[in-house]
């Protein structure tokens, strides 16, 4: 069992960590972890101590980790497994309060839901059993927001939403401003469902045809460009909407048989079906390195060994897993999506002598999750001999190819909030935010000054650590204002802010390239960003052909989970 962080080690025992009726602690972490592996071997036929053990290891090693739900509920009663839901929202009261009902069943379980409110007649339209006016997807947004407050996700964590209104929704200007008081719909991330005819209209500076879905009548007609404005100037101040891209979603759909794909999940990272369901689980990339003659190299034999047991593993949370509801698990098995992605990208590239804001880094960005794509494929398919397709198999993009597949799709980049605190590794495919920072909330209110601990190994490496050195970077957060730290070094040390959005943008393509799901990336900017910078990020991002697109510009939100280490 590896040794864990203090910071870890506290948020295991807030959150993940069994406890008795008077909230005491009665797990330890390594009793987690076995908990863990033995509930995820429970279908195994044949060797199932061989899996417990193997699934142990490579979670204690925190080489691997699944999302928080299976941390949290494997093997209590009906543990539900799952981060990732989306639900329908159909033009009726008895639709909008049943998924209601429904997503705080979610929540209570651990799991996040994203919704598109697309279907939803507008604000004012006529209801035909009352005589009186309807009051618009934005408003019931509001209601799922405030039940979304009172229920904790397994009494651990508030719930998060995914609220998504297509771009030719009559209430679209409502929607994009309706979190500009920086205070409203806190628990929802808000995204406008573009499609390529809109993104034409901007281009030509033409008009907009906003339709009402309950008529199919044309409502209004606005200058696509003064939409566009709006989404600009509205992410410019809050880091909301986000957008997503609809027409890029359904061209990768592997399983065009079933119908459109309408939404994703809170932080974007998977696209689902209504009432389906994925679980992810994260690959730690900074344990998966060999030290050789005086430098760090990836151990591809590893990483292609700890992808194997990953995929392995998230297909058994879909058979062992305990459905909130029995629609969900009929679609879920249905397709059997998991999302095996990673963690600890920028660590890595600081042990590798890369820095973040470089063509070496994009080159191995790509050569890296093309690998993790056939691995995980390979894996796929290998279960799906054992243990046959996906039943929608045969229709899919897989079945008209013939390569045999246990699962409609295997990666996704997930955001790794909290498990890359357990893992003590860099979040996801983010740049280092700062090389010394303070997590605020992610542990209710007990602030951490943390060093990045594989900054100051590296330092160690390179004979630099020192005290002044150490203070300069408690004080800025950065190497900046170190005159003796030749450009070179710094460069592979840049954090967050320093780099410039291009390649934010750039390292989102490379990897969104090989990943069949989509990739959960903030593209975080400083705070003097202009508003033009947004809009050119934004059509950047769709001209890249990139699922969604999240910006947060620094500042521009109330009580950040992560401050640069001057601020408090
Ligand atoms: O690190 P962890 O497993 O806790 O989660 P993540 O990678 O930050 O987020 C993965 C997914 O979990 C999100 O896209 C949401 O679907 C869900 N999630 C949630 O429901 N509630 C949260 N507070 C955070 C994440």
């Amino acid at each position: 069992m590896e040794v864990l962080t203090k910071n870890a080690i506290q948020i295991l025992e807030d959150r993940y960590l069994m406890k008795n009726n008077e909230g005491v602690v009665t797990e330890t972490a390594d009793a987690l972890f076995k908990r863990v592996a033995e509930y995820i071997c429970g279908c195994e036929k044949k060797d199932s101590a061989k899996w417990s053990k193997a699934f142990y290891k490579v979670m204690s090693e925190l080489k691997f980790l699944p999302n928080s739900p299976t941390l949290m509920n494997a093997g209590c009663d009906h543990a539900q497994l799952s981060a990732c839901f989306v639900l329908p929202v159909e033009d009726s009261l008895e639709s909008i309060f049943t998924t209601l009902k429904n997503a705080a069943l979610i929540h209570q379980s651990g799991g996040g839901t994203g919704f598109n409110f697309s279907a939803v007649r507008p604000k004012g339209d006529l209801i035909n059993s009352s005589k009186g006016q309807s009051s618009g997807p934005v408003s019931f947004m509001k209601i799922y927001d405030a039940a979304t407050e009172y229920v904790k996700q397994g009494g651990k964590r508030r719930g998060a939403n995914m609220g998504i209104l297509n771009v030719d929704h009559p209430d679209i200007e409502e929607f994009i401003m309706s979190k500009s008081d920086k205070k409203s719909i806190e628990n929802f991330n808000l995204s406008v469902g573009i499609s390529n005819a809109f993104m034409k209209a901007v281009e030509d500076d033409s008009g907009w045809q906003l339709i009402n879905p309950h008529t199919q009548k044309i409502a209004r007609i606005i200058s696509a460009k003064s939409l566009w404005e709006l989404m600009v100037q509205e992410a410019w101040k809050t880091g909301d909407p986000g957008l997503i891209f609809i027409d890029a979603i359904n061209d990768s759909n592997t399983t065009p048989d079933l119908g459109r794909i309408q939404a994703t999940n809170p932080c974007g990272e998977v696209p689902l079906f209504d009432n389906e369901s994925c679980n992810l689980g994260s690959v730690n990339l900074s344990r998966i390195t060999i030290f050789k003659n005086g430098k760090y190299e990836i151990d591809w034999h590893e990483l292609s060994r700890i992808i194997h047991i990953g995929i392995r593993f998230l297909d058994n949370v879909i058979t062992l897993n305990h459905y909130p509801l029995p629609e969900i698990k009929i679609s879920t098995l249905h397709s059997r999506r998991i999302g095996l992605g990673l963690m600890g990208w920028a660590e890595l590239l600081i042990l590798l002598n890369i820095p973040y804001a470089s063509k070496k880094a994009l080159l191995l960005a790509e050569k890296l999750m093309k690998f993790f794509q056939r691995e995980s494929y390979d894996a796929s398919e290998k279960l799906a001999l054992e243990r046959g397709t996906f039943p929608s198999w045969k229709l899919s993009t897989f079945g008209t190819s013939n390569r045999k597949m246990r699962n409609a799709t295997c990666n996704s980049i997930a955001p790794t909030g909290t498990i890359s605190v357990i893992a003590n590794t860099s979040y996801s495919i983010e740049p280092l935010f700062a090389l010394a920072y303070r997590r605020v909330g992610i542990l209710e209110g007990k602030i951490q000054t943390e060093i990045n601990a594989v900054f100051i190994k590296k330092m160690k490496m390179l004979n630099l650590w020192n005290s002044p050195i150490k203070k300069i970077v408690l004080e800025s957060g950065n190497l900046n204002g170190c005159n003796n730290i030749p450009r070179k070094i710094k460069d592979i040390f840049t954090t967050g802010l320093d780099i410039p959005w291009k390649y934010h943008l750039l390292h989102q393509k490379a990897f969104q390239k090989y990943t069949d799901n989509a990739v959960s990336k903030t593209i975080n900017l400083p705070e003097q960003t202009s508003l033009r910078d947004i809009s050119d990020i934004y059509k950047t991002a769709y001209k890249y052909g990139l699922k969604g697109i999240t910006v947060y510009r620094y500042g521009s939100r109330v009580g950040q989970v992560l401050q640069k280490c001057n601020v408090t």
